[in-house]
């Protein structure tokens, strides 16, 4: 099996839209910005959006002599994308087989620079996609991604389940849009609910790696192609993530 970092770990949620997408590339870039060498996959092959959150959109990457893709470098990350492949209003009506085909053929004909850790962006849900990456490479752990509300929450318990067969380590839970707060009162709102992801972390014996809040900033960074986590590099609530991050995935030793 493959290895293309020294950690290449799954990002995924099993509920869609709780903010995989978001998290993986602000991550990836505080990560980048603390002196990491850091790429990004984009499994979602259906839905990619890292060329839309990362301003990549109509950029086609460059093919090296030997006819390898070069994952394309922004904000301190290189990041290869089905995206970068197919026109962004196609629609892909692909069956497992073809799918593992084509996650395949992106990881084998492409030339990585030497990583540190690689993030894979997973799509929501437990279907083909983790299963085909199992096989195609080798894998350290798996975050999952949640907000704390009982809809995701029950997705994520079934990601657990899945990547426990899959033999995937889980590394911990990501609480995301876990807050917001009202920037003229200082009050705190629990629009998805309060804690539930920290709770099944608990259950899980799991730690829960960040409490992430709902920033209008980080929803018009993914929309600009300009991540919050580039734009607000000096103080942002990913910094914890990433330093939680490192210390689990280099047992404290700040190796890289
Ligand atoms: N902490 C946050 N604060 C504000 N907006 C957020 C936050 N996290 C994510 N979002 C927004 O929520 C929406 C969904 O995020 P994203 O696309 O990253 O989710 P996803 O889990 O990757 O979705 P999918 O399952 O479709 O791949 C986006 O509009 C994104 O900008
Ligand atoms: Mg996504």
């Amino acid at each position: 099996m493959k290895r293309l970092a020294k950690k290449t770990c799954l990002i995924g949620s099993g509920k869609g839209g709780v903010g995989k997408s978001t998290v993986t590339v602000n991550l990836a870039i505080t990560l980048a910005a603390k002196g990491a060498k850091v790429a990004l996959f984009d499994a979602d092959l259906y839905g990619p959006s890292l060329p839309i959150l990362l301003g990549l959109r109509e950029l086609s990457p460059q093919v090296n002599e030997r006819g390898e893709v070069l994952p394309i470098p922004k904000f301190g990350v290189h990041t290869l994308s089905a995206g970068f492949f197919f026109e962004e209003s196609r629609s892909l009506l692909w069956r497992g087989p073809m799918l593992h085909k084509m996650l395949a053929k992106m990881l084998e004909e492409s030339a990585w620079p030497p990583l540190d850790f690689l993030f894979i962006d997973l799509p929501p849900g437990t279907g083909d996609v983790p299963l085909s990456l199992s096989k195609l490479l080798s894998l350290d752990g798996a975050l999952l991604v949640t907000t704390p509300e009982e809809v995701a929450i029950a997705d994520v318990r079934r990601a657990l389940d899945a990547f426990a067969h899959l033999n995937i380590p889980i590394g911990g839970i990501i609480e995301n849009m876990a807050s917001f707060q009202d920037p003229e009162t200082g009050k705190l709102f629990y629009p998805f609910g309060k804690e539930k992801g920290k709770q099944l972390a608990r259950e899980f014996h799991l730690p829960c790696l960040a409490s992430l809040p709902l920033i209008e900033g980080i929803r018009e960074g993914a929309e600009v192609g300009v991540p919050y986590a580039f734009s607000h590099a000096q103080k942002n609530p990913f910094s914890l993530l990433a330093d939680n991050f490192l210390s689990l995935y280099t047992e404290g030793k700040g190796e890289m």
